[in-house]
């Protein structure tokens, strides 16, 4: 049976949506079609920015526009501009699957608006509201990051066949940063248990947690990564093409910086307090997903885009300890 699809809010994320499904349908056996949009603009401004796109570049399809649809490649696609979703007629269109893409309704009560209206499923474009509890969403929207991006970096991945040629110390040094890849993974792991426990601050085991990631972090980890910048990112330029080129992944080492001083604020002033106090603990919990998830996809793309350069097979520490 065919799933019907309607997108409320037609913008960037929308538009993608529209683009990549019209793209799969016709590269798999995907019996999905996309009946109808709703958005505050006219069709004739769906239409031309649905054309012309500057981060996908022109639509390949011949777009066309009406009052109350746009046509894609000969398409119809029924057009609405209703701002509440509770006026809108899905069940009038067949709709089985909203899109929610106007960033406006994410509560579950405001979402559950397009049920009333006809649909049978709602689908977010962004975090919902009140949905999951602050801890549990952050880690999804962790694993999701991740995925995302190690899912694109496949897409990096250096040609064995076009690898630089590297000189025997550099290939040396790109073996001892992976292998001391693989042996921080436990303070990666203490960082993101750190993050945990905060959902109990007043049990005794946070702050000695937090105290624990925090000297971690700076007896094994930003040592690490200030030797990576200067010895192992100096090394790699040339056969990188130049300094530029790890140019990102030093922003990355000044983020794991700021990120790291800020967790010791947060236990200057515990200690100063005599403990953490509550308007301290989304911060500092913000702080250590967010430097666990950075220090995650910095691992990975240095393994993806640096390590990968040696030819041993054991400059990768992803066959040893690393997940
Ligand atoms: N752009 C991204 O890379 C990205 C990635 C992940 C998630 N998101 C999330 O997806 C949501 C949409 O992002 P976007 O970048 O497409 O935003 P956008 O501003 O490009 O698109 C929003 C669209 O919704 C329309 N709109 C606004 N109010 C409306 C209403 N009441 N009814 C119908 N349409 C309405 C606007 O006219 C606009 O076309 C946001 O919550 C965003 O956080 C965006």
């Amino acid at each position: 049976m065919t799933i019907r699809v309607g997108i409320n809010g037609f913008g960037r994320i929308g538009r993608t949506y529209l683009r990549a499904a019209m793209d799969r349908v016709e590269e798999e056996p995907l019996d999905l079609e996309v009946v109808a949009i709703n958005d505050i603009a006219s069709p004739v401004t769906l239409a031309h920015l649905l054309s012309y796109d500057s981060t996908f570049g022109p639509l390949r399809r011949r777009v066309r526009h009406g009052d109350t649809a746009i046509t894609v490649d000969g398409h119809e696609i029924a057009v609405s501009a209703e701002r509440d979703p509770a006026a809108l007629r899905w069940a009038d269109a067949g709709v089985d699957v909203v899109i929610e893409s106007t960033g406006r309704f994410r509560t579950r009560d405001s979402a559950a608006l397009h049920l009333k209206a006809g649909a049978r499923t709602v689908l977010l474009s962004a975090p919902g509201k009140d949905v999951l509890p602050p801890a549990v969403g952050a880690l999804l929207q962790e694993g999701i990051d991740a995925a995302v991006i190690l899912n694109a970096l496949r897409a990096l991945r250096v040609d064995r066949a076009l690898r630089p040629a590297l000189t025997p110390a550099v290939e040396s040094l790109i073996h001892r940063f992976a292998l001391e890849h693989a042996d921080l993974q436990d303070v990666l792991d203490a960082v993101r248990d750190a993050a945990g426990r905060l959902s109990d601050p007043h049990g005794a085991e946070a702050r000695a947690a937090v105290e624990e990631a925090h000297r971690l972090l700076t007896e094994r980890l930003l040592p690490h990564e200030y030797a990576e910048e200067h010895e192992l990112y100096p090394a790699l330029a040339p056969a990188l093409g130049g300094p530029e080129a790890t140019t990102t992944m030093s922003r990355t080492h000044t983020e794991i910086e700021r990120l790291s001083r800020r967790i010791a604020t947060h236990l200057r002033l515990a200690h100063a307090g005599g403990g953490l106090v509550p308007e301290q603990l989304d911060d500092l919990r913000s702080c250590l997903y967010g430097l666990n998830t950075v220090l995650r996809l910095h691992f990975a793309q240095e393994e993806e885009g640096y390590f990968s350069l040696a030819a041993d097979e054991g400059a990768s520490p992803s066959g040893a300890k690393n997940g």
